[in-house]
């Protein structure tokens, strides 16, 4: 018997099995050998959540929630956050390494080529009413780009990936920039590329009557090494929508827009939303510990707090509240800033909070930096959404190079009625 195994005795019948473990796993079909009687469909395992359930071998991002690790290929983000532009990274995530000077450029190239929009698709922004929720008109105009390029529905042609990665890629930052124009009353600022990714959403976003608008330095330094610390997080809801997506073929803008709409809960991507409407509420340092003996009460969650994953510390959110620092040194400093503060700083010494292991996550102050950047609090997600696309084509396209992967289809435990027959209505109580 191999010693990388794990020996199960079932005491309905007193066999034992023994079952292979690799990479600290065991294969979950191997249960399906365990039965009770010949009529016993086989062992399956419950996992709500998918809690312990690892899914897929991956490649791309590392998590380590115990020691607060997080590193894209290899490379831990504190690095790239310092080093690294947007693109550049987008590029490591999708294809595994560091791109060389002219791959860069080629890369800087194509993705710049595909920012245009069209028109199809500024009208369909268009004709959403000035107040829709920017998330909503975001995954609509997403999943509409699959009417414009049918061809995306190749997915097993590796050259249409490419180009429908680059378009993904290119055309979210300009979307994400239009439901904020629509939402404001103001015309369309068109892509311009002579600027970085990053830079033109600012410009994108935010240029009004300059001819030639520049963004600010400090900015556009601080919007980079944010995205590049959203751009991905492996198997979170989104990704994993992505993916159950994915697995059954369809085009890549209909799975892009169902993860979208995954992180536009207010449990995963629309937690920075929800913790700036948090902060609003509480107003003032002084009504912060009200607040936290609510939230022990269970009147409510201290949002921006807590992590599947993450036990320890949320390694993002030490670099963010740095970004925080460099942009209020800009901007000015933000009331609520203080009061996240004494959020945290009461909530670190509270049992409640230590014992859960409860910590601050990626969203607790990014919401300050977009509010801080003049962004309604209401297209937060969409600014999470944007640098996240490279995270989620990275993460299908390794699914359709996956060999073990299949159409995603989980099992459940059947709890409901026994066969009846169907009533009459004039028989029904
Ligand atoms: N405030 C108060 N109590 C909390 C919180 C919170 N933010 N998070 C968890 N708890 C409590 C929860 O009530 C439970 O207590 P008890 O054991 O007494 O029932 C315990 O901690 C475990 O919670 P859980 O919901 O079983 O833990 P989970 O791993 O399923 O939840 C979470 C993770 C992120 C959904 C949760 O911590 C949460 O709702 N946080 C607030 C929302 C938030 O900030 N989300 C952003 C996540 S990071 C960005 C991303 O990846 O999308």
């Amino acid at each position: 018997m191999s010693k990388d195994s794990l020996t199960i005795t079932d005491n309905r019948t007193g066999k034992s099995y023994d079952v292979p473990i690799a990479f600290g796993t065991i294969n979950a079909m191997d249960l399906r050998q365990i039965r009770a009687n010949s009529d016993d469909f086989g062992l399956m395992s419950y996992d709500p959540g998918l809690a312990n359930t690892a899914a897929t071998k991956s490649t791309i991002t590392f998590v380590d929630g115990e020691q607060g690790i997080l590193r894209y290929r290899g490379y831990g983000i504190e690095q790239l956050a310092e080093r690294s532009s947007y693109l550049e990274t987008a590029y490591l995530i999708i294809f595994g390494c560091l791109p060389t000077r002219s791959e860069l450029q080629v890369w800087e190239t194509e993705v710049g080529r595909h920012a245009m929009l069209h028109l199809n698709i500024q009208r369909l922004i268009e004709t959403f009413r000035y107040n829709a929720h920017p998330m909503s008109v975001f995954i609509s105009a997403m999943s509409s780009l699959s009417t414009l390029y049918p061809e995306s529905r190749e997915v097993t042609d590796p050259t249409n990936r490419r180009l429908q990665v680059e378009r993904m890629i290119a055309k979210v930052a300009t979307i994400g920039a239009f439901c904020y124009r629509h939402n404001q009353g103001w015309p369309f600022n068109y892509p311009d590329d002579s600027l970085s990714y990053v830079g033109n959403f600012l410009r994108m976003m935010f240029r009004m009557t300059e001819t030639h608008y520049q963004p600010h330095p400090v900015l556009e330094h601080a919007l980079n090494a944010l995205w590049i610390l959203h751009a991905d997080h492996e198997q979170n809801a989104g990704t994993n929508a992505m993916r159950v997506i994915g697995s059954t073929h369809a085009d890549p803008y209909s799975a892009l827009a169902g993860a979208a709409a995954a992180l536009y809960g207010p449990l995963h991507g629309a937690a920075n939303e929800a913790v700036l409407r948090m902060l609003e509420q509480i107003g003032t340092v002084r009504n912060v510990p009200g607040f936290i003996d609510r939230v022990k009460k269970g009147e409510g969650r201290l949002m921006g707090f807590g992590h599947r994953v993450y036990k320890n510390y949320d390694p993002r959110c030490r670099i963010i509240k740095r970004i925080a620092d460099e942009i209020f040194e800009v901007t000015g400093r933000n009331p609520l800033l203080d009061v996240a503060l004494e959020l945290e700083r009461i909530a670190l010494q509270d049992d409640y909070f230590m014992s859960r292991k409860l910590y601050p996550n990626v969203d607790f102050y990014s919401g300050l930096i977009y509010r801080a950047m003049n962004v309604p609090a209401s297209l937060f997600t969409v600014l999470f959404a944007i640098p996240r696309t490279c995270g989620w084509v990275a993460q299908w396209m390794e699914l359709l190079n996956d060999p073990e992967q299949k159409l995603s289809r989980p099992r459940q435990i059947y709890l409901g009625e026994d066969c009846r027959d169907y009533v009459p209505i004039e028989d029904r109580r």
